[in-house]
């Protein structure tokens, strides 16, 4: 029987990271993966196959839309789509191979199959029709997340499509009508839109990205209706008829009314995710959920049985890849005997639209309901010399910062580039620091990031181009 310091079950990016850092530290580890391929659903069906669509068609918008008022003049961009899909197939197949790399490198088992946990010390691994039982002192759950599903709506992945469907369409759907205005309805309309998509979003909240600062939110909606999306608020979808050529969908305002239908040749249901459990064998060897069945953990990652830890999307908090990453890290050095720690406060969280959205720390409604005296200093990009000259204006930054000591609490941003931008204000969160820092640190023209400075500056009332 094979003997291990540690196994973890799952190879997403909470698993594969945590196997890594756990090999570093001179433990035995296999990794247990129930998929033909490595990484979890971010490398094969969720952050990275999204990104190559989200950029691909992106490129393609801004061939037919952006290029010639730049003075490139170039025929009609034409979509070859399956030539789309490869790109990201590609994408997908490079970073799948980095991970079995990395595997290698680290002198990592890959048994391949379905863990089962049969109590502390044991996993079981099945693959086709044959088990095996390997031996190891500690185990780390790192199973993900599984789509939501909504009742009465049956996904088939070609006409109603979870994310997974959505990414693989074999062509653009005249109509896109979309369940839910969170992360991936955003994203992934975003790509059909480009692509000559009509689309629709119902979002059963009065809001869009739900947990978003709210004027960030509202501005975003307000420029994703200018680029063609159409939103029903306090809306919700109560059922698809699929008899006919054309999907016909029953909304129903979310306080009850008249229903109305609306016409889809797609229609994509994304309500949130669900923590991934099925056939771990966790009741039979008493590993204890929570009330939304997530495994439950103490602040050392460590479930309800002794040598069993859990992470990532199967646990509470922001279904994350960082955020996974970020616990793997922490719980193989706590495995080790060491201080493994995430800090919950500094996760950023990033819409990859066009703008994107980005975020971290509190939203101006988390401080408001906690009763936390604040300031705010904002910028737009409208007054911010490189958005100008690239005629990229739209948003702007947002910085919260405490009322007494100044310490930066929130930092929101729409804009080009938010994503990358979001990271100087982690790291000045991070280190506590306050406004002030950020408005005295010299920041580099032109540039983007001189946005986040002037609203720095901004909350001591000074900044200097507005
Ligand atoms: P997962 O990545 O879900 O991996 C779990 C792995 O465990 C899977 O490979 C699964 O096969 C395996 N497994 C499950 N049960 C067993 C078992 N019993 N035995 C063996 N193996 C098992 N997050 C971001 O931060 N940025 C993004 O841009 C982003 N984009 C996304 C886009 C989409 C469309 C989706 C769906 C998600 C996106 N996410 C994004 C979320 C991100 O994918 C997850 O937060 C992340 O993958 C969670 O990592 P994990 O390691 O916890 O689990
Ligand atoms: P989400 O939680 O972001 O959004 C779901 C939306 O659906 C919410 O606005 C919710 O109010 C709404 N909703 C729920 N039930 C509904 C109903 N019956 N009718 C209409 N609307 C309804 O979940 P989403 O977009 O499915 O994404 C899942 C997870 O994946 C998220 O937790 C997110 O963190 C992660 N993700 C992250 C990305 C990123 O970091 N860029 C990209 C994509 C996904």
């Amino acid at each position: 029987m094979a003997t291990y310091d540690l196994v973890v079950i799952g190879t997403g990016p909470g698993g594969y990271v945590c196997a890594v850092r756990a090999a570093q530290l001179g433990m035995k580890v296999a990794v247990v993966e129930k998929n033909a391929t490595l990484g979890g659903t971010c490398l094969n069906v969720g952050c990275m196959p999204s990104k190559a669509l989200l950029h691909a068609s992106e490129m393609f918008e801004e061939a037919g839309h952006s290029f010639a008022k730049m003075g490139v003049s170039v025929s009609a961009p034409k979509l070859d789509l399956p030539a789309m899909m490869n790109f990201k197939q590609q994408g997908i197949d490079g970073n799948v191979k980095g991970v079995e790399f990395l595997m290698k490198k680290n002198k990592i088992d890959v048994l391949k199959g379905a863990g089962k946990i049969l109590g502390t010390g044991k996993v079981e691994v099945s693959a086709d029709g044959k088990s095996q039982v390997i031996e190891t002192k500690s185990i780390v759950i790192a199973t993900g997340s599984d789509i939501a599903r909504l009742k009465g709506i049956e996904i088939d992945e070609t006409r109603i499509v979870s994310s997974t469907g959505a990414l693989s369409l074999d062509k653009v759907p005249g109509k896109l009508l979309i369940v839910g205005a969170g992360v991936i309805g955003l994203e992934l309309g975003s790509v059909w839109h480009r692509l000559g998509a009509e689309v629709v979003v119902v979002e059963f909240l009065d809001r869009i990205l739900p947990g978003m600062d709210g004027e960030i939110a509202k501005q975003f909606q307000r420029i994703l209706e200018k680029q063609g999306f159409a939103f029903k608020l306090s809306a919700k979808v109560t059922g698809v008829d699929t008899s006919g050529k054309t999907l016909k969908a029953t909304i129903e305002p979310a306080a009850g009314g008249a229903a109305e239908t609306l016409e889809a040749d797609v229609v994509l249901v994304c309500i949130g995710r669900v923590p991934y459990t099925e056939g771990l064998g966790l009741k039979e060897a008493g590993v204890a959920l929570d009330n939304r069945g997530r495994v439950q953990i103490d602040p050392h990652f460590a479930t309800s049985v002794k040598g069993v830890y859990a992470i990532g999307d199967v646990v509470a908090g922001p279904m994350l890849a960082h955020k996974a990453e970020d616990e793997g890290v922490a719980v193989a050095e706590i495995i080790a005997g060491q201080a493994g720690h995430v800090n919950y406060d500094v996760i950023p969280g990033v819409v990859y639209t066009t703008p994107e959205v980005s975020s971290v720390g509190k939203t101006e409604e988390e401080l408001k309901q906690a009763g936390v005296a604040y300031t705010v200093g904002k910028f737009p990009f409208t007054a911010n010399g490189r958005s100008k000259v690239n005629q990229t204006t739209d948003g702007f930054v947002k910085i919260l910062a405490d009322a007494k000591t100044d310490r930066v609490l929130g930092v929101h941003i729409i804009g080009r580039e938010a994503g990358e931008m979001i990271h100087e204000a982690a790291v000045l969160m991070e280190f506590g620091g306050s406004a002030e820092d950020l408005a005295r640190t010299c920041h580099a023209h032109p540039t983007r990031s001189e946005a986040i400075k002037e609203a720095a500056l901004a909350v001591g009332k000074r900044a200097i181009h507005m």
